[in-house]
C-alpha cells in the first residue's frame, strides 16, 4: 500500500499533501490497515494547543507489545529481533528470535507483577546497552507500567531527582557495565541515589559483570532466580490510547528536568511509520542504530519503531574506539548491517582517524545511512558520505526531539535529493513553519526564523509529568497556537529546512541535550562560588563544548585555581554526570549583567566563541567594563 511505503518523490509530495489535507482520514488509513487494535477508536484526533490538549485514536484499547511481538510470531518466530552485540568482540553475539524475546518479555513481565507493580506504577530502569535493557521496555509495556528509563551515564543525583519527580517504585539495574576497557559501578551509583528516594521499594539487579556488589536485604533482589521461576506467557494488559507508555527525562532552561510523557497509540503509529519511510526498511534488512535506549533514539528507533516493523535491531554495548576505530565497521561487515544510524559526534571522532580502518572493512552491506542529534556540519557529512556510504548510500539527516517522539524533518533515502547540512522536507504528516522575532509567520522560502510546529502528529509528547503548566509554558505559550521546538533554522529556495541550533538555553554536547541551568546550580553549590554563567563554544569533535564563567565569594583568601576547577567539575559529575563536565574555566571578577539583572549570555557566548568582532549592543549593562575585563582573561 502506497501511503506506508513512499519510494519517489512525486509519490511523497501526493502523500505529503493527503496527510496535511485530511490528516484524520490519513492516519486513520494507516492505524487501520497495520496495527492490532483490541478495540477501536471514537475519534482518530481532537486537540486544543491552548489548553494544550492532544488526543489521537481515542477510545482505542491495545497493547503496544502485542504490535511490537506477539503479531510477528506467526511468520517471523524464528527471525531476529535483537541482534546483541557486545563490548568485547570475542564475546559472542546474541541472537534474540521473536520467539524467544516473546518469553523473556512474558518471564520479566511477570517477574514485575510478582514484585507488586501494576498498570500505571513508574518503573525506573538504569541498564547499560543489555538485552534486559530493551527486554525491560517492553515488560513494563506489557502490563501497563511507565517506564522511565535514564540513561546509564547519569549520575546518583540526577537519577534520584528523576526518580523521586516520577514517585517510581521499582528499579532494575545491573551489577556494573563494560565501557570498553573499563567497567562502571552501576549498582554502587543506584544505590546512593536510592538513599534518598523512599518510594523505591525494590531494587532487580543483573548480573552483567560479575562484580561484588551489597545488596540491600528487603529492597536489592538479583534478577535471575526469579526469572527461572517466572512462567513464560502474561496476558497483555488492555490499554487506552492516551494511557502513558513512558517518561523520558530532558534538560530544559531551569535546574529540574522535564518528565516528557509520550501515550502509547499514536507513538506506535507515528514510530512504525517513520521507521519503515526513513530508513526504507525491507524484510530481511539488519538494521543498526547506535544511540543508547537511554536517549529518545533509542526508544523510537532500537526499540519500538523497528520492532513493529518485525525488523532485526542492533544492539551495541560498547564504544565506538574499543578494542580500536575500526568496532563500527567491524560490526558493520560482521552481520551486513544495512542501515546504521549514527550522530555526527561519532563520525567526527571516526574521521579523525583518517579512512586507513574505515577502508580495511567490507562495508558493501550498507544501502542508507543516518544521522542525528545536532547539526551535521558539512565536513562531517562529506566523510561520512565518501568513506562509509561510498557514494552511494544517501545520509539521513534526521531531525527531531525527545519531545516529538519521532522523526519530524528528514530526507527519505532514494526519494528526496540530500543537500548537505540540510534536513531537507518535513516527513509525512509534519507542518513546520518558521517565525520571525516579532512573531509573525514567514511565509515565503529563503528565510531564516524560529522553528514551530502548526498542527499535532501522533507522537508527540502529551504534558511534563506533573507539571501541565510548565509543558504549557515551554512549549506552547511563545507562539499562539503553535508548538515551539527552541530551534533556530533556515528554509532554502526549494523549501528546505537546515536546522541552526539552538535559540534557548540548551546546549548540545556530542548530541546530548544539557541545560545550562542545572549546570550553573550544580557550579553554584561549589561553597566558594559566588555565581556563574554557562554558554556552549564549538569544539572539533562535541560540535559544542562547555565554557563556564565562574566568580568567586570575596573572602579575601588566596585560592588555587586548578584545584577550584577539578572541585568545580567534580561537582558537576556528582549532579549531573561527566557528559555535563566543563571543558574551559574562566574565573571573572563580574558577569555582565542588563539593568534588570539577566546575565548577557550572548556576549559570553561570543567571547568563549573567540568571536568578538562584534559584540553587538551593550549599552543596556549595568556593568560594561567587566566585558573587556573578561575578554582580556579568556581562556
Ligand atoms: C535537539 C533535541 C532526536 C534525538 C536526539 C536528540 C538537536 C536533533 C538534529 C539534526 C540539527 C538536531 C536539536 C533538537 N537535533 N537532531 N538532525 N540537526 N539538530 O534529542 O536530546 O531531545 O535533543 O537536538 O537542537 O532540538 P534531544
Amino acid at each position: 500500500m502506497s501511503n506506508y511505503h513512499i519510494k519517489h518523490l512525486e509519490e511523497y509530495y501526493q502523500v505529503y499533501r493527503k496527510s496535511v489535507q485530511e490528516p484524520e482520514k490519513f492516519w486513520e488509513e494507516i492505524a487501520e490497515e497495520h496495527f492490532l487494535w483490541q478495540k477501536r477508536w471514537d475519534e482518530v484526533l481532537s486537540w486544543d494547543f491552548a489548553k494544550p490538549e492532544i488526543k489521537w485514536f481515542d477510545g482505542a484499547e491495545l497493547n503496544i507489545t502485542e504490535n511490537c511481538i506477539d503479531r510477528h510470531l506467526a511468520t517471523r518466530s524464528d527471525k531476529t529481533a535483537i541482534l546483541f552485540e557486545p563490548n568485547d568482540p570475542n564475546d559472542p553475539t546474541e541472537h534474540i528470535t521473536y520467539k524467544q524475546l516473546h518469553e523473556r518479555v512474558n518471564k520479566m513481565a511477570n517477574v514485575l507483577k510478582s514484585q507488586g507493580i501494576s498498570k500505571g506504577d513508574r518503573v525506573c530502569i538504569y541498564l547499560p546497552m543489555i538485552p534486559e535493557l530493551a527486554i525491560s521496555i517492553l515488560a513494563c509495556a506489557r502490563i501497563g507500567a511507565i517506564h522511565s528509563v535514564i540513561f546509564a551515564g547519569f549520575s546518583a543525583t540526577a537519577i534520584a531527582s528523576r526518580v523521586n519527580d516520577s514517585d517510581c517504585k521499582l528499579v532494575i539495574t545491573s551489577d556494573g557495565s563494560y565501557r570498553g576497557a573499563k567497567t562502571i559501578d552501576l549498582k554502587g551509583i543506584v544505590d546512593e541515589a536510592l538513599e534518598s528516594c523512599p518510594g523505591v521499594h525494590t531494587s532487580l539487579v543483573v548480573k552483567r559483570i560479575n562484580s561484588d556488589v551489597s545488596m540491600k536485604a528487603g529492597r536489592d533482589k538479583w534478577l535471575q532466580p526469579l526469572l527461572d521461576e517466572a512462567s513464560n506467557t502474561c496476558e497483555i494488559e488492555i490499554m487506552k490510547a492516551e494511557d502513558p507508555l513512558f517518561i523520558l527525562y530532558t534538560s530544559g532552561s531551569t535546574g529540574q528536568p522535564k518528565g516528557m510523557v509520550h501515550t502509547t497509540a499514536g507513538y506506535m503509529v507515528y514510530t512504525a511509520y517513520s521507521f519503515k519511510n526513513v530508513f526504507q526498511y525491507k524484510e530481511n534488512d539488519v538494521y543498526w542504530c547506535t544511540a543508547d535506549i537511554g536517549w529518545i533514539t533509542g526508544h523510537s528507533y532500537i526499540v519500538y519503531g523497528p520492532l513493529l516493523n518485525g525488523a532485526t535491531t542492533v544492539m551495541f554495548e560498547g564504544v565506538p574506539s574499543y578494542p580500536d576505530f575500526g568496532r563500527f565497521w567491524d560490526i558493520v561487515q560482521k552481520h551486513k548491517v544495512t542501515q546504521f544510524y549514527t550522530a555526527p559526534t561519532a563520525i567526527r571522532a571516526l574521521a579523525r582517524q583518517g579512512t586507513e580502518l574505515v577502508n580495511e572493512y567490507d562495508l558493501s552491506s550498507l544501502k542508507v545511512l543516518g544521522s542525528v542529534g545536532e547539526p551535521i556540519n558539512e565536513e562531517a557529512w562529506h566523510w561520512y558520505n565518501d568513506n562509509v556510504g561510498k557514494n552511494k548510500s544517501p545520509i539521513v539527516d534526521t531531525w527531531w526531539q525527545t519531545e516529538t517522539g519521532g522523526i519530524m524533518i528528514t530526507p527519505i533515502p532514494f526519494v528526496t535529493p540530500t543537500k548537505p547540512t540540510y534536513a531537507t522536507l518535513p516527513f509525512i504528516g509534519i507542518q513546520p513553519t518558521l517565525m520571525s522575532e516579532s512573531g509573525e509567520e514567514l511565509m515565503d522560502n529563503q528565510v531564516e526564523g524560529k522553528l514551530c510546529i502548526k498542527f499535532p502528529w501522533p507522537s508527540m509528547a502529551r504534558t511534563i509529568w506533573a507539571n501541565h503548566k510548565r509543558y504549557e509554558e515551554t512549549y506552547f505559550s511563545t507562539y499562539k497556537n503553535k508548538y515551539f521546538t527552541g530551534d533556530g533554522a533556515l528554509r532554502d529556495e526549494v523549501g528546505y529546512y537546515r536546522i541552526t541550533g539552538r535559540v534557548d538555553d540548551v546546549i548540545i554536547v556530542s548530541g546530548h541535550n544539557l541545560g545550562t541551568a542545572p549546570i550553573e546550580d550544580a557550579i553554584n553549590e561549589h561553597p566558594a562560588v559566588a555565581e556563574s554563567a554557562v554558554v556552549g563554544f564549538p569544539h572539533e569533535v562535541k560540535g559544542n563544548a562547555l565554557y563556564g564563567y565562574v566568580t568567586l565569594k570575596d573572602t579575601g583568601e588566596s585560592r588555587n585555581q586548578e584545584n577550584l576547577q577539578k572541585e568545580i567539575n567534580q561537582i558537576i559529575t556528582e549532579h549531573i554526570g561527566p557528559i555535563a563536565k566543563l571543558d574551559k574555566i574562566q574565573f571573572t571578577d563580574g558577569l555582565p549583567k542588563t539593568r534588570s539583572g539577566k546575565i548577557m549570555r550572548r556576549i559570553l557566548r561570543k567571547i568563549a566563541s573567540k568571536d568578538t568582532g562584534d559584540l553587538g549592543d551593550t549599552s543596556t549593562l549595568q556593568n560594561p567594563e567587566i566585558v573587556k575585563d573578561i575578554m582580556d582573561n579568556v581562556v
